[in-house]
């Protein structure tokens, strides 16, 4: 499946494509929110055999991503009508963040991500980003390899800590004045 960004055309068959990667609008938004759920849902289903009831809240951050950077969303949409991927991207000054990528599970590995990426690449390229990082699964070949044909080089290994909290319980009471 080939790709074009913003310019739907001729493939080098002459076929019309099928995949047209583009900006995100804003009444995409709430199906870019669905695509990445269902996707990163997918994901972390296969990686820890229970699906997360809302992968990353929803994917609420969507909409206030957009509302930052409108000119770093990317969807790659099928045959004008069905959204099946999705990238976004920041530039704070010379610093570039990518992420989060997906491409619905059915359309992997036929090319999608990348097209998304580069779309993102040339964005960075546009704000003459100096130095570009993305935030990725280290345990992963596929993605390590991925976003290393894009320059990405791994640079360290993140813990993720985390601590919860159970708000249900009550309370003990404080002593007052003492
Ligand atoms: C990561 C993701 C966006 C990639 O999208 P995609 O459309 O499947 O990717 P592409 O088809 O463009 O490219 C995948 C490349 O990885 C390669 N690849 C696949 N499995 C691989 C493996 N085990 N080892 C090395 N390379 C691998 C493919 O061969 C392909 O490269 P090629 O075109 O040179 O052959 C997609 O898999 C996804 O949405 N995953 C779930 C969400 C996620 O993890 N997002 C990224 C978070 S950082």
């Amino acid at each position: 499946m080939r790709a074009t960004v913003d310019r739907a055309g001729l493939d080098p068959q002459g076929r019309l494509p099928k995949v047209l990667v583009r900006r995100v609008r804003k009444g995409d938004l709430s199906r870019v929110k669905d695509v990445l759920e269902q996707t990163f849902g997918d994901f972390l289903e296969r990686q820890l055999g229970t699906r997360p009831r809302q992968a990353f809240n929803g994917a609420q951050y969507v909409h206030h991503r957009w509302l930052m950077e409108p000119w770093g969303c990317f969807v790659a949409e099928e045959d004008n009508a069905k959204i099946v991927g999705a990238a976004l991207a920041v530039a704070w000054g010379s610093v570039g963040l990518l992420g989060p990528v997906a491409v619905l599970t059915h359309y992997q590995n036929q090319t999608i991500g990348q097209q998304l990426i580069r779309a993102t690449q040339e964005f960075f390229d546009e704000n003459k980003t100096t130095l570009q990082g993305v935030i990725t699964y280290p345990t992963s070949p596929k993605h390590l390899a991925l976003y290393h044909k894009f320059g990405y080089h791994p640079k360290a290994l993140t813990a993720l800590m985390s601590r919860v909290l159970d708000r249900s319980a009550p309370r003990p009471a404080t002593k007052q004045g003492g």
